[in-house]
């Protein structure tokens, strides 16, 4: 019942000219039905990405946004209404690399999640624990209160309007990829937390796996019954290894 999503973090990096380059390397690929797609470009190229992908199954996703949907006197934030407006429909909320450097709170992280709701976006909200946490077994306790925030407002109803990826820090840009049997357990994890808020709810939350995700190790990934799918960052710059990993989903 659950439509797995497969989406790209390209993070900073492109020019106009890669960004073209890439665009019709995407035009390119063949997809496959039944799965969501999104790119998430760099803000200044989320118009070009909008106009350049009309008529293909690829959506278009901001990769951060203010913490609000109204317009107002935030020198260089983007409001989530205005990446709607552009044509985006998904916004990354939380994603590790916001918290670690950005300093993103749980409490930022949930009213961006809140403005994106608002604003008619689906926000992708990124969870996962460091090496240090893993080591120390706090995985579940790290992830729990990430994803708490957001209950806290809005319960797995909401949540479930959204997307969660689980993004383990220890395998974002290493190479490490989480296991298939190590990323379900974190999955299924999520899930019966939730399931024990409201278990019809939680059957409908897209949880989606991202660290390192390849051609190569997809298809294993996404054969789990609790991964729905997969956020991609260094592969989706390729649009063949992009469309090898959606054909796998
Ligand atoms: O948001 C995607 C991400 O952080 C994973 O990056 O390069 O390990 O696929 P990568």
């Amino acid at each position: 019942m659950r439509r797995p999503l497969v989406a790209g973090n390209w993070k900073m990096h492109g020019s106009r000219q890669s960004v073209d380059a890439l665009l019709q390397g995407l035009a390119a690929q063949e997809w496959p039905e039944g799965v969501e797609l999104m790119i998430a470009p760099p803000a200044l190229y989320v118009d070009r990405c909008c106009e350049q992908l009309q008529g293909t199954p690829i959506q278009v996703g901001g990769q951060v946004c203010a913490a609000q949907a109204e317009p107002g006197a935030l020198t260089g934030e983007i409001s989530p209404a205005q990446l709607r407006d552009a044509g985006c429909a998904y916004v990354l909320v939380g994603h590790s690399e916001r918290r670690s450097l950005f300093g993103e709170t749980d409490e930022v992280v949930c009213r961006k999640f809140a403005a994106a709701l608002a604003s008619g976006l689906c926000p992708v909200l990124c969870v996962g624990e460091t090496q240090a946490e893993r080591d120390a077994g706090q995985t579940a306790e790290v992830v729990g209160r990430q994803l708490q925030a957001v209950l806290d407002v809005f319960g797995v109803g909401g949540l479930a309007e959204g997307v969660v990826a689980y993004e383990p820090v220890w395998a974002i840009g290493t190479g490490l990829t989480a296991t298939p049997e190590q990323a379900q357990d974190v999955h299924a994890m999520i899930r019966a937390r939730l399931a024990i808020l409201d278990d019809e709810q939680a059957r409908k939350v897209q949880i989606v796996y991202g660290g390192s995700v390849k051609g190569e190790n997809a298809e294993a990934l996404f054969a789990m019954p609790d991964i729905d799918g997969g956020l991609i960052g260094g592969a989706s710059l390729n649009a063949e290894e992009f469309g090898a990993i959606a054909r796998a989903a």
